[in-house]
């Protein structure tokens, strides 16, 4: 993310005294020791969410649900504890996940377990587990929950995180690839966020194996300015130095061999397929030669999502994801393609803060029900009843009597309509709606009013999830300037 100052663990809480229960005349014969209780705190690189932030985990969750039912994703949960070996063998022995992140232990039985770090490699054991291959394929899931990795906390990294992912199983096509895509810049547009999406591919395995070598023979002639892990990496996991940001390591990567020259025919088809989709669908995408993706199981297209980067702040991938052709046979399955992305929700709603962006709040009442005098407290029961029945989100404040009063309350939660009753309504059966905004009122029946009010709040079948941006927070210039590199 953006900043780089390292997440601040915040000061104990205040030591809090224990009462000693000693005798008065004890008490006045010697000074009561305070015996002190240290708070607990969250594990470092964890954190609570509380109700102050339910709008913006609302607003994401939704949004992944809504684009997941649009585009035919079906729910799934696996658990959060997994064996070991499922993420050293799917993720990759020599990723910086399975050998420096990953919080593994053994439980009472002996069992090798780990804190899932992420959900691509549990969907595919599931896959196999639950026998979907004899489902119509392609099977398409979604997810959402927490993954941990024992990485060094900073803002946007967190050691527990939430992502919300998007996995297609059992199909080979370009259009696979596309889709996810288009779903994972879709996602961040419904929220009112601008995301700019660099794709690769790293072919097949055996394009893959010439690429490693000609990249050795590269970084071997500056071996001497490489880093310390670079140097290891070289020998295990050379494309992996293509990611480092060490000054002797990163400019060195302006002239390394890109992996483009090393593609089949094949594999540079399937990606130009991608490509050609992406532009018809108008996705803004860039083509970064050097992605490659810190897991293993990735295969031809591979893509990061990225939020325009602020001034003094890097670049961030806000999502991630790409093409696993061989993670299925890998985990002991029949040859299965595969293709997915998972998206970082912390990272998400950090941006929408510093962008501004407010959810709405679908909890919050949009109407007041006020009324005047005892006939009509007991008229507003039931009208109150039936706004509920219809979804229609509605306060009361019935132990308040003074009209005065209960506006007050109106006003305080902001809803967009009041609805009067008094004696007088009672005895017409009427009721006053009352547009706060507008200042305007008027009567109508009211054994009809839940129809009315429904009938006023009925806007787009897909109501917005954020207030409008700021107009400086998505720049047009930017956007369009995007739109431009595409291609
Ligand atoms: P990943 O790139 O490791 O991919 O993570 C995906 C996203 O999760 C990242 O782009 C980032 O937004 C978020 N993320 C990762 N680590 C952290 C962290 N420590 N703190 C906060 N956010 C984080 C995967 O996990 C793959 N399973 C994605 C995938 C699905 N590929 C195919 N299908």
């Amino acid at each position: 993310m953006s900043g780089k100052k390292p997440m601040k663990k915040p000061a104990s809480k205040p030591v809090k005294a224990v009462k000693a229960a000693t005798a008065p005349a004890a008490a006045a014969a010697a000074p009561v020791k305070k015996r002190t209780v240290a708070t607990p705190q969250t594990p470092r690189g964890m954190k609570d969410i509380l109700p102050s932030e339910a709008k913006y985990w609302r607003a994401v969750r939704t949004a992944g649900e809504r684009l997941a039912a649009a585009y035919g994703f079906e729910w799934i949960e696996t658990p959060i504890v997994e064996e070991t070996a499922l993420f050293v063998r799917g993720v990759g022995k020599q990723t910086d996940i399975v050998e420096k992140e990953m919080f593994t232990f053994v439980d009472q039985g002996g069992d090798e377990l780990a804190l899932r770090p992420e959900a691509t490699a549990a969907i595919a054991r599931a896959y196999i587990n639950h026998g979907m291959l004899n489902m119509p394929q392609p099977v398409k899931l979604f997810y959402h929950g927490p993954m941990f990795r024992h990485e060094r906390p900073q803002a946007g990294r967190y050691r527990q995180f939430h992502q919300f992912g998007f996995e297609t199983i059992g199909e080979q096509k370009p259009v696979v690839d596309a889709e996810l895509i288009i779903c994972v810049h879709r996602f961040f547009l419904d929220l009112g966020l601008q995301v700019k999406v660099e794709v690769n591919s790293i072919g097949t395995a055996a394009d893959r194996e010439q690429y490693r070598e000609k990249l050795v023979a590269y970084y071997r002639q500056h071996r001497n300015v490489l880093c310390e892990n670079c140097k290891v990496r070289l020998s295990k996991n050379p494309l992996r130095v293509l990611d480092c940001k060490e000054p002797g390591c990163e400019p060195l990567k302006q002239g390394a061999p890109q992996i483009v020259d090393v593609l089949s025919e094949d594999s540079k088809n399937h990606f130009m397929k991608v490509l050609e989709y992406l532009e018809d669908a108008e996705v803004p995408f860039e083509l970064n030669p050097y992605l490659v993706r810190g897991l293993d199981y990735y295969s031809h297209t591979v893509f990061e999502a990225v939020f325009p980067a602020r001034e003094g702040g890097s670049k961030s991938a806000a999502a991630a994801g790409g093409r696993y052709d061989g993670l299925i046979e890998l985990l002991g399955g029949r040859p299965t393609p595969g293709a997915g992305f998972a998206i970082g929700l912390e990272r998400t709603i950090l941006e929408m803060k510093e962008r501004q962006i407010i959810p709405l709040d679908e909890s919050k009442p949009v109407v007041f029900l006020a009324q005047l005098g005892e006939p009509a407290k007991r008229k507003a029961f039931k009208i109150f009843d039936d706004l509920r029945r219809a979804g229609i989100p509605a306060a009361v404040a019935f132990s308040k009597d003074a009209l005065k009063a209960q506006m007050e309350v109106a006003n305080r939660m902001g809803v967009k309509y009041t609805l009067l009753i008094g004696q007088k309504e009672v005895l017409d059966g009427t009721i006053i709606i009352r547009d706060m905004e507008a200042g305007i009122q008027e009567m109508v029946d009211a054994n009809k009013v839940t129809g009315e009010i429904a009938k006023k709040l009925v806007t787009a079948p897909l109501a917005p999830l954020t207030a409008p941006a700021p107009r400086d927070s998505v720049s047009e210039e930017s956007s369009r300037k995007e739109g431009d590199s595409s291609g």
